[in-house]
């Protein structure tokens, strides 16, 4: 997966159409709340700057349906986005992304200026995976960069075709995320250790197939555990169970152990008699009486995962342990992150991937110490399930 980067060859000057993943969350006024993926995209937009290029920037911001929502403009991203650039390079904001007055804005761009086009998904032609859409805004420029890791598991206008269109190269987010979560993945230090995590089995099985053959270890936490601790026939009481995935969990936890694969699931829980908080919390031991939920792992269990994850070299995590948004059932989590940055402190390889994992780390205030965050949801899963994804396998191999 050596694909050609904005680092391989000469832009100077030209006008670069770089797709980048603004898809930011906005309160109800219309305010950015976590702009992380606004700066994500800074390096790559600033490496153009100082090569003289005219940089026209295009996204999508939410799923409108193929129609114009204004609460679903990108005008907010351009009044943020000219503000890291301290206002030494104007954002011009299109009324659209398509017509004459695009066309116009982008013909009379001067060097060193960047250009917002407004939300590609106002028009159905952007997830239809339209040629001829693909084709008017490659006309704009005469380069195209792909960065918007987030979106590239989608199959659409501008992550699948408008590279057909235009020489192109990835962006330093994207060159990023492919080497940690590809190569990283390809070849990884040993012990590698994934721990997997969050509320289903079913949204996880093609990560974990995917896994088992790559990894020594797999740690699973979160809601999902309890669904294999059933199949194994320990007692769960009322905590979510995936009943129809029974089967499919003690056929995994028998090509694991087929495959020498350790494959740890938690043996002590806290548990609620309910999940918001209100009610009494206490730690049990491996069976959980009826009537209560188990939405964190035990001291144990933590102590055990510790143990494994002090030895790993490489360890990728995805999913949260517990229902880490109500305090007193977020310790085995906020405790994860807390390790995984000491590993990483000594010599070891961390990738944080999904929304979840991503917002705990944050939530225990270590962003920055781990080897690599992921900014893809979806395409991050999706890399660790062994898929091609259409955005990046569009692009120019070197
Ligand atoms: C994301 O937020 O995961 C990406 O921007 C993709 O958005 P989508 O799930 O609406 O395609």
């Amino acid at each position: 997966m050596d694909k050609v980067s904005i680092k391989d060859i000469d832009l100077s000057s030209k006008k670069v159409l770089v797709r980048v993943d603004f898809n930011v969350p906005l309160d109800e006024k219309q305010n950015i709340t976590d702009d992380t993926r606004i700066k994500a995209a800074l390096p790559t937009i600033k490496y153009l700057l100082k090569k003289k290029c005219s940089v026209i920037l295009i996204s999508h911001l939410g799923r409108p349906k193929s129609k114009f929502i204004p609460e679903m403009s990108l005008k907010p991203v351009a009044k943020r986005l000219s503000k890291y650039l301290e206002g030494n390079h104007p954002v011009f904001m299109a009324p659209d992304c398509r017509g004459t007055e695009v066309e116009k804005m982008a013909t009379n761009m001067r060097p060193r200026s960047i250009l917002l086009l407004e939300n590609l998904r106002f028009h159905p032609e952007e997830k239809n995976n339209d040629e001829n859409f693909a084709k008017e805004l490659a006309s704009l420029a005469d380069f195209f960069v792909q960065d918007a890791f987030g979106t590239v598991h989608r199959a659409h206008a501008s992550t699948a075709s408008v590279p057909k269109f235009l020489p192109n190269a990835c962006g330093f987010l994207l060159a990023k995320e492919i080497e940690y979560l590809g190569k990283t993945l390809e070849k990884p230090g040993r012990p590698f250790l994934a721990i997997l995590g969050g509320a289903k089995v079913s949204g996880k099985i093609e990560v974990i197939e995917n896994l088992l053959k790559k990894v020594d270890t797999l740690i699973i936490g979160g809601a999902m555990a309890y669904t294999f601790l059933k199949a194994e026939g320990i007692k769960v009481g009322s905590s979510k169970v995936e009943e129809d995935k029974i089967d499919l969990a003690k056929d995994i936890l028998k090509r694991a152990n087929e495959k020498n694969v350790t494959f740890l699931l938690p043996c002590d829980h806290v548990i609620a008699e309910n999940i918001d908080g209100t009610s009494e919390a206490k730690v049990t031991d491996t069976d959980i009486p009826d009537g209560w939920i188990g939405v964190d792992i035990g001291p144990v269990t933590l102590n055990r995962y510790a143990g494994v994850i002090k030895s790993a070299k490489t360890i990728v995590w995805n999913g949260p342990m517990g229902i880490f948004e109500v305090d007193k059932f977020s310790g085995g989590t906020l405790k994860i992150a807390q390790l995984l940055a000491e590993a990483t402190n000594n010599g070891a390889v961390t990738i944080i991937g999904g929304g979840d994992s991503v917002a705990a780390v944050a939530k225990a205030k270590l962003t920055n110490k781990m080897s690599h965050i992921s900014t893809g949801g979806g395409a991050s899963l999706e890399f660790l399930e062994g898929k091609q994804l259409p955005g990046i396998v569009a692009l120019k191999d070197k």
